[in-house]
């Protein structure tokens, strides 16, 4: 084996792969006992945790409840919500609100100039949490919506990232891509388990072996299969795919979100307007001024999003139009600027002033509902992995994640997760020896735009023939097609130097293939997941679980 000379060996406790809620939540929950990399393969504020816009949902107010967010959620996961994951998630919104505001998020307060007084407040205890705002989003019955203006996520990170930054325990490593898992079956030891990662140096262009205790997936979701999307750079389902290659189950990929209103400008790119817009009266129109949700759903612009999402898919067709609109117009300019000043200054800057024009808006991928297998705690199938976020399939979200479900499901998620590695650390030793990364077979390649050209191909397809109405014709041929990107990726790694395109392409069209198996086996309409060669649903809800071909997962 002839090896990189500068290749490093790192060991830690535990190995977040993952900078968003999910990572940052789970390292400064275990950093007090505990020696924590977080990794993340761009900035740290890469992932969609910084653009999430909404907010978080909290039963929080008294005329609210927990059943009713309960319920609300089971209502948009159309039948296939796992009940005892959603009490679970729910039941702990008001401490992860509480630990949120501890940290210093600045929620926006009821009145907006004092957005400092709630984060002033520590500790807060729950009753005193009254002076937080709280906006309306599609599908809930109450205002229960947590948020910092329209920036919601940016607030949530720049916060978790400062404390983490601060931490003795932490180590933030940036520009790091983790290729694989290590664990100990592919080492031929015996009791298999995750070991820590092969991770990818894109300054150096060195991988490196990240020895871990733990290794916690929090590498978010796959919107990227898409050619449109609400996400980031970097949604390549990197967590579900390094799983699946380790071994673990993977369930209702089939279900993938499409946020019915990102802007429609040529040059704007992923940005999304917010469904608190709708949440605060913003109506859709068609070009011609007309209204038209009430056709699709009686609770209109607020009814579950894949209803929105597909309604104005329909419209869209219908009248072969570009995109459609949505109308905040009709609200003070003051209260508009006051509540979505980020929406207001980006749509200005493509010349729409949303206090007096409508905004053009087309649906986009936007969240992965499946992902990852995992139990209460966030155990994966694989013993000392696990998912967190976006990139585990926990059954929250059923066939239609409600929104500010998924920033909420993040951080409780990460407090499980944490509390079982707590009580796992004192007997679970690190792994001995590991062997260094093996680029002995490998050239450098100069044909670069093979993987630009795959990348290009695989989301133009998935868009056309996987997205918001399916047909099992066009999911056959996207089928094809994939096995051919398979094909040509594999040879590709096999005789190539990685880079962080072609390990991310490696990713997405993994993920992609198990998003086109999914919607395959699904034989009914279900939520988010519409064909037109079954429309129906069918009266006993199943999750779709996939699991790889000769798995070695436990001990
Ligand atoms: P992310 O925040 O996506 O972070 C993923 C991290 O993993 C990044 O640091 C990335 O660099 C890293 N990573 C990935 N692969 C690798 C690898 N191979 N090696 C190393 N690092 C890797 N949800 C709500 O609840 N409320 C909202 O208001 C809301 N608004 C949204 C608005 C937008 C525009 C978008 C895109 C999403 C929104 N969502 C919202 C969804 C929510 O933001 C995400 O589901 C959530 O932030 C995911 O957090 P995460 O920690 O799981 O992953
Ligand atoms: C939004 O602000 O519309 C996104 C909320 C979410 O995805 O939960």
């Amino acid at each position: 084996m002839s090896l990189n000379d500068s290749t490093s060996v790192r060991d830690y406790d535990i190995l977040v792969i993952g900078s968003g809620a999910a990572g940052l939540t789970l390292a400064l929950k275990t950093a007090d006992f505990a020696r924590v990399a977080v990794i993340s393969k761009g900035q740290l504020s890469q992932g969609a945790t910084y653009w999430a816009q909404g907010g978080i949902a909290a039963v929080l107010d008294d005329d609210d409840s927990i059943d009713a967010h309960i319920a609300d959620t089971l209502v948009a996961g159309a039948g296939l919500c796992h009940r005892d994951m959603v009490s679970h998630v729910v039941e702990n919104s008001s401490e992860c609100v509480k630990w949120l505001v501890e940290q210093g998020v600045p929620f926006t307060t009821v009145d907006p100039h004092d957005a400092k007084i709630a984060a002033a407040r520590a500790p807060l205890q729950p009753d005193n949490l009254a002076p937080l705002h709280l906006t309306q989003e599609g599908g809930h019955s109450h205002r229960r919506i947590i948020h910092a203006t329209d920036a919601t996520g940016r607030a949530v990170f720049e916060t978790l990232a400062a404390k983490a930054r601060l931490h003795r325990n932490i180590e933030l490593i940036e520009n790091c891509v983790a290729i694989d898992l290590i664990t100990y079956s592919k080492l031929g030891l015996p009791e298999n388990r995750c070991a820590g990662a092969y991770v990818f140096n894109a300054q150096t262009g060195n991988v490196d072996v990240y020895k871990a205790r733990f290794v916690v997936l929090a590498t978010g979701g796959a919107s990227k299969a898409y050619l449109f999307t609400s996400n980031p750079d970097g949604a390549t389902g990197d967590g579900i795919a390094m799983a699946w290659r380790a071994g673990c189950r993977v369930a209702n990929m089939e279900f993938n979100q499409f946020h019915p209103t990102c802007l429609y400008h040529p040059h704007a790119k992923s940005f999304l307007i917010t469904e608190a817009l709708r949440g605060e009266g913003a109506w859709l129109e068609l070009p011609d001024g007309t209204r038209f949700m009430t056709r699709f759903d009686e609770r209109g612009e607020l009814a579950p999003r894949d209803i929105v999402a597909r309604a104005i898919d329909h419209e869209m067709k219908r009248l072969g139009c570009d995109c459609v609109f949505l109308n905040i117009t009709h609200k003070p300019a003051d209260f508009i600027k006051e509540h979505f000043p980020t929406i207001y200054s980006n749509c200005l800057k493509f010349g729409i002033d949303i206090a007096r024009d409508r905004i053009p808006v087309v649906p986009a991928a936007h969240y992965t509902c499946g992902g990852v297998v995992v139990d209460k705690h966030s155990r994966t199938d694989l013993p000392n992995l696990y998912a967190i976020g976006e990139t585990s399939f926990t059954g929250l979200h059923g066939a239609n994640r409600m929104a500010s479900n998924s920033l909420l499901e993040c951080f409780v998620l990460a407090f499980s997760a944490s509390e079982d590695i707590r009580e796992k650390f004192a007997s679970t030793p690190l792994a001995e020896h590991i062997p260094a990364w093996d680029d002995s077979k490998v050239t450098r390649s100069a044909e670069e735009i093979i993987v630009a050209h795959n990348w290009d191909e695989l989301r133009r397809f998935m868009w056309a023939y996987v997205g918001i109405v399916r047909k099992n014709e066009r999911l056959q041929r996207a089928r094809r097609r994939i096995q051919l990107l398979e094909q040509e990726t594999a040879d590709y790694y096999k005789h190539y130097i990685v880079s962080k395109d072609l390990l991310e392409l490696r990713n997405l069209v993994l993920v992609s293939r198990l998003i086109v198996d999914s919607a395959i086996a699904r034989k009914e309409s279900r939520g988010l997941h519409y064909s037109v060669d079954y429309p129906d649903t069918l009266a006993q809800a199943q999750d779709t679980v996939l699991t790889p071909v000769n798995a070695i997962v436990g001990a």
